[in-house]
């Protein structure tokens, strides 16, 4: 059943399946209210609803909670909530005082609708989703594009360049990249220039000069992570550049800032469908669900 942000992937997974897709029928009232409206019956049926967050992310937060609580209202047996981009997976804590967990009310909001399986793919940070599961009766699965994200670039040449991720907390994302592009695998360190405290970004005990070398992270937003990434690669001599991300958000002149930062290739996948979606995760989450 595909949501309204997510009707080109929920199609595409249906198809994969086999299975038949029933779009739900949806409109947004002038007022800006959400209605939603199931489309064919689910009384006694596994119902996957399938939802991205984005560009809107209350209002596809929303939807999903109408579309599953409509499911199980109807009377379907089982609710698998595939939601490619989770919103909300960034405040996964309190950082300061008095700040609302947002991943967490997302998670239970679900749980209390009905869901039963919550399908993400490259969510921020996995541990938040396993200290999640401890509290809420959903089934909880992240699955990763990294390795499809790495496979497009060796079909595209760079095969044995190395993999990178913004940070030591997000290697694990380079390290599947790396296992298929062969190339190895490594994470920034923020160096801050001590005269004009600038932060720039480097990889150490690595001579990377004349290597390609590939960017992995779980969200682009602003490009600003991205941009000062490929800069410090092209400062250490890197010949080719190129920047993957699950969930391309591209806000506000994302993709521009990594172009002018020196990158040869910008490619995200379809969990958020921009012009850079250069590869689908429909095959990755309907291999899953078939084996659920
Ligand atoms: C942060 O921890 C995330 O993994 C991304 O690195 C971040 O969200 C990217 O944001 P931006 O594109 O705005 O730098």
């Amino acid at each position: 059943m595909p949501g309204p942000a997510s009707l080109e992937l929920g199609g595409r997974i249906a198809e994969k399946l086999g299975f038949d897709s029933h779009p739900v029928d949806h409109r947004v009232f002038p007022d800006g209210e959400s209605y939603i409206r199931l489309t064919a019956p689910v009384e006694g049926e596994t119902v996957v609803v399938v939802q991205t967050t984005f560009p809107n992310p209350d209002r596809g937060v929303v939807q999903l909670l109408l579309m599953v609580r409509a499911a199980k209202d109807l009377g379907a047996e089982r609710v698998v909530c595939v939601v490619p981009y989770l919103a909300y997976s960034r405040q996964d804590k309190r950082f300061r005082e008095g700040e609302a967990q947002s991943l967490d009310t997302v998670v239970a909001l679900l749980d209390d609708a009905g869901g039963d399986d919550l399908i993400v793919v490259d969510v921020h940070n996995e541990k938040s989703l396993e200290r999640l599961q401890e509290k809420t009766s959903l089934g909880i699965v992240n699955l990763s594009a990294m390795p499809l994200l790495a496979g497009h670039l060796k079909g595209l040449g760079f095969r044995g360049a190395y993999s990178l991720s913004p940070d030591e907390g997000a290697k694990h994302l380079a390290d599947a990249a790396a296992r298929v592009l062969g190339g190895g695998s490594g994470f920034f360190e923020k160096i801050r220039d001590r005269k004009t405290g600038e932060i720039e970004m480097a990889v150490k005990d690595i001579d990377l000069g004349g290597k390609d070398a590939v960017v992995f992270d779980d969200i682009i937003s602003s490009g600003g992570t991205t941009a000062a990434a490929v800069r410090g690669l092209k400062n250490q001599g890197a010949k080719r550049v190129a920047a993957a991300c699950a969930h391309g958000l591209f806000m506000g002149g994302a993709e521009e800032r990594i172009r002018d930062a020196g990158t040869d290739l910008i490619v995200s996948t379809d969990t958020v469908l921009t012009s850079l979606s250069r590869v689908t995760v429909a095959g990755l989450i309907a291999d899953h669900l078939y084996k659920i």
